[in-house]
């Protein structure tokens, strides 16, 4: 019951951040999410040369001028999915990469032979040895045309990156449509480069010299607000989240109304209230404006106590069930085929101690321990710091029961 403010979306702030590297001046990101896949690229921009003073949950101030290294360790690199935005960053700076393999949330096998695809098409050349990606090209890459094998967001976002001071022009077709693909665009475009077509199939780059500082504040977090509005649902709570951007919710909130739960959308705020039973729903995760891959989980944790069988088929990733192991010790009913997990709602949820083995996983053991009946202990929450600025103390001032405790 309440009011809250979403933060800055982690997915976007781990793309602006690395593209900070492409600017031949200071600039200024605000909004940034206070966690720590932001902290971890900090360091690793700091470990570049870069200059950085960042004030957390306010703003960061890069000087990218004195930046000369292009090495991550794997010891680095690892640390984060993001990481691997230093390949494209790296080479559109200064012509050479030497990254590590990014780490990430094991949710299936992640290859990244499409960023690798696209930097070769762009005259790269490059070498996946003993768990490090090296690419160089001789003088600018130059731009070209790639066909992306499939949608990814992560490969679109590389070659934006590559592209933004190749030499002519770049065309991404089969390109992701992602908010922060669109965010990214509207950096890149705000220190003077030519992107056109972000949040289309077909982005086109037109690659420039230099790029001026600039001062610009990420959108907000499109999970983040997703998790809480499913949070409110899950406690029958009457919950208003501001700051938010509800035209980039539209798939899950089609989903709740169809569940029986009342949304409003105003402005910059989703309004979420209990209207009647949760009915059971079919989810299919797709690619935006699809229902998001990343909501999945929480959103499963929710069908677990609605009225009747849900379907959620999970498209993107092949290991974004592996939750529901701890959701079953709470007492969840559910049957896995393939791709499709079938969950019978059930009346109550019981508390359990849980562990946390992915990001949003976490998120979903939150949103059932909200649900249950009893106490949930939820164990290895660093996962979760990892995408949600102080999920305890926002969920809290919402009247939730849920506290950090040491282990
Ligand atoms: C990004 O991951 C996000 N991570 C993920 O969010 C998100 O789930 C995903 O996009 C989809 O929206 C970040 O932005 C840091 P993809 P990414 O490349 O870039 C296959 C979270 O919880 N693929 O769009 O890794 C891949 O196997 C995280 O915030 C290839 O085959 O996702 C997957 O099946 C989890 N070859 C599909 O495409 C490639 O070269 C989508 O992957 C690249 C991807």
């Amino acid at each position: 019951m309440g009011e809250i403010t979403v933060s800055g979306g982690k997915n976007t702030a781990v793309a602006v951040i690395p593209a900070t590297l492409l600017c031949d001046e200071p600039c200024t990101i605000e909004n940034l999410p206070d966690i720590d896949d932001v902290h971890v690229l900090i360091q690793i921009l700091r470990s570049l040369g870069a200059l950085v003073d960042y004030v957390p949950g306010h703003h960061m101030t890069v000087d990218p001028r004195p930046a000369t290294g292009f090495h991550v360790p794997y010891a680095q690199s690892s640390r984060l999915r993001a990481s691997y935005y230093l390949w494209g960053a790296l080479l559109g700076r200064c012509a050479r990469a030497e990254v590590g393999y990014p780490g990430g949330c094991t949710i299936g096998s992640r290859p990244f032979d499409q960023h690798l695809k696209g930097f070769m098409a762009l005259g790269a050349q490059i070498e996946d040895r003993g768990g490090m990606v090296y690419a160089r090209t001789d003088e600018r890459l130059v731009g070209s045309d790639v066909f992306f094998d499939c949608v990814t967001v992560g490969g679109t976002i590389n070659v934006m990156l590559a592209a933004a001071k190749a030499e002519g022009t770049t065309v991404i077709y089969n390109a992701a449509k992602e908010p922060h693909i669109v965010d990214l665009a509207n950096f890149l475009n705000s220190m003077g480069a030519r992107v056109r077509g972000a949040g289309t199939d077909v982005i086109r780059i037109r690659g420039v010299q230099r790029l001026h500082g600039c001062t610009y504040a990420v959108i907000p977090d499109q999970i983040e607000t997703g998790t809480l509005m499913i949070a409110a649902a899950a406690t029958r709570g009457d919950v208003t989240i501001h700051g938010c951007i509800p035209t980039h919710m539209e798939a899950l909130t089609a989903k709740l109304l169809e569940m029986g739960v009342s949304v409003t959308e105003n402005d910059d705020s989703i309004r979420v209230r209990p209207r009647s039973d949760q009915r059971a729903v079919n989810i299919k995760t797709q690619v935006y404006p699809g229902f998001p891959t990343d909501l999945q989980q929480p959103m499963t944790a929710l069908l677990c106590m609605a009225k009747g069988t849900s379907t959620v088929t999970e498209t993107i990733f092949e290991q974004r069930f592996k939750f529901l192991d701890e959701l079953r010790r709470m007492g969840a009913r559910f049957k896995l085929v393939d791709n499709t997990a079938l969950i019978e709602g059930v009346p109550q949820l019981y508390g359990a101690p849980v562990t946390v083995t992915d990001l949003r996983a976490g998120a979903a053991l939150v949103v059932a321990g909200l649900m249950a009946k009893g106490v949930t202990e939820i164990y290895e929450t660093s996962y979760i710091d990892r995408g949600y600025e102080r999920i305890e103390e926002k969920l809290r001032l919402l009247g939730a029961d849920i506290r950090r405790e040491p282990v």
